[in-house]
């Protein structure tokens, strides 16, 4: 596995490995799976990278916490950064052909001033609290996308908004990339796996809890004929309140393309919810079908 922290150089390996001998002496197209994280990785991005590896001749990581989708005040300075423990995770998973590592002023140097923006699905669920994060998100994906030149990408549906601000930004742009949307990955007891949840103590690990019970509890009253949206949010809060310790963003059911508040559950509504613990924001979805 390289570890590669030049964009020119992840160009150069990019080229490499879309053009590969054949075996019968002439060069054919190598498929490229990307993976794009903020490392600290988890089951949940490993479970990204064995897919990528199923569908694709090469797999290519990023890790880079990018600076710009982080608002005033957020985590940035003490979000998680790991890279030994990372590559160590990743060899033991094998089949990652390279690691893109770059620093800030790599990918943001002096005078850098473009941004992308998904204006409204942007601004919308976690988008009202974190200002300007989705900008972030897209411009960094549209970077990466340009530097990696990937066939497919992966994303867990853990991040619902993103993985559907990424797919308008595909299609907006007319980028040649397919985007996969793989299932969230759970800890036994249901806690969405993000690297996030190492801020947790033991006590809000277990509060924390509280977000999977609302989302099953959307789910049941769903899947036994409540159609009002807003009864079901009602029984959401109620779920989440029960812990002392949370304090609520958001809860709501919406539209899985336009992210606009649904009043009647149709099939692919999706519940989500962003839940503080502590001083720890957490998100979590389930699609109602
Ligand atoms: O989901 C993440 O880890 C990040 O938002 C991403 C897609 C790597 C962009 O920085």
């Amino acid at each position: 596995m390289r570890l590669i922290t030049t964009i020119r150089e992840m160009r150069d390996r990019v080229s490499e490995l879309k053009l590969i001998k054949s075996t019968s002496g002439g060069r054919e197209n190598q498929t490229i799976g990307f993976v794009p994280t903020m490392g600290a990785l988890h089951e949940g991005h490993l479970s990204l990278i064995r897919t990528a590896q199923k569908e694709n001749d090469a797999v290519i990581v990023s890790i880079f916490v990018n600076p710009i989708q982080f608002c005033p005040g957020e985590d940035f300075q003490r979000y998680p950064r790991q890279l030994e423990q990372d590559k160590e995770l990743l060899n033991r998973v094998g089949g990652v052909d390279t690691v893109f590592y770059p620093d800030i002023k790599e990918m943001y140097p002096e005078g850098y001033c473009t941004s992308v923006d998904v204006k409204n699905l942007g601004n919308r669920l976690c988008g009202s609290s974190r200002l300007g994060h989705f900008s972030g998100v897209a411009t960094v994906v549209t970077k990466l996308f340009n530097i990696v030149k990937p066939d497919a990408a992966y994303f867990g549906q853990k991040d619902f908004q993103q993985t559907v601000i990424i797919k308008r930004l595909i299609a907006d742009l007319n980028m040649d990339v397919e985007i996969k949307v793989l299932p969230t990955v759970r800890d036994e007891d249901g806690l969405a796996l993000s690297s996030r949840n190492q801020y947790l103590s033991r006590e809000e690990r277990q509060d924390a809890l509280c977000l999977y019970q609302a989302l099953l509890k959307a789910k049941s009253l769903a899947n036994s004929g409540e159609t009002d949206a807003k009864k079901i949010i009602k029984e959401m809060v109620n779920v989440v309140n029960r812990t002392q310790s949370s304090k609520i963003d958001y809860v709501s059911i919406v539209n899985p393309d336009t992210l606009e508040d649904v009043q009647e559950i149709k099939d692919g509504a999706v519940a989500a919810l962003a839940v503080w613990i502590g001083k720890t924001r957490l998100i979590d979805n389930i699609i109602l079908d």
